[in-house]
């Protein structure tokens, strides 16, 4: 387990969370559960539906396109699962753990009060959608 304090710090690591004040870290301490899993283990199905968002605290997680054509390491400081939160279509990739993981987990609803609530998390995600699609885009051969 994090403790409370350990959690922030974490979470003050994500590139994502840069810009936000230790106020909200605390806001989000306090709805993110943490997970921790072993290497191996599926986190998410590619065509499941669903419905948390994961950010990676320790270790690295292997994403994998449907079609399998773009297998994406990701580690500490990433996160996934963002997609089907917006658009709330099913997931577009699996994603599993290449090494044991800790990792932590927000629910689509609080995932939605923190962008209302941190306008600058909007515009990161924006910029990481952006960046997925090209890379998936090169990933391509046609
Ligand atoms: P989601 O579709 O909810 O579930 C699978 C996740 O894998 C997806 O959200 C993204 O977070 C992630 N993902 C999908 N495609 C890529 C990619 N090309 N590069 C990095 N991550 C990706």
């Amino acid at each position: 387990m994090f403790s409370r304090s350990n959690k922030v710090a974490l979470l003050q690591k994500v590139p994502l969370f840069n810009s936000l004040s230790q106020r909200q870290l605390g806001q989000i301490a306090q709805v993110a559960d943490e997970l921790e899993v072993t290497a191996g283990r599926r986190l998410v199905t590619a065509g499941e539906i669903g419905a948390e968002l994961f950010l990676i605290a320790e270790g690295h997680a292997i994403v994998t396109t449907r079609r399998g054509r773009a297998a994406v390491r990701l580690g500490p400081g990433d996160f996934f699962g963002e997609m089907s939160l917006i658009d709330r279509n099913p997931r577009s990739a699996t994603v599993e753990a290449q090494s044991d993981m800790r990792l932590f987990v927000v629910g689509s609803r609080d995932f939605w009060r923190l962008l209302d609530a941190a306008p600058p998390l909007v515009a990161k995600i924006m910029v990481s959608l952006s960046q997925r699609v090209r890379e998936a885009e090169a990933s391509v051969s046609v």
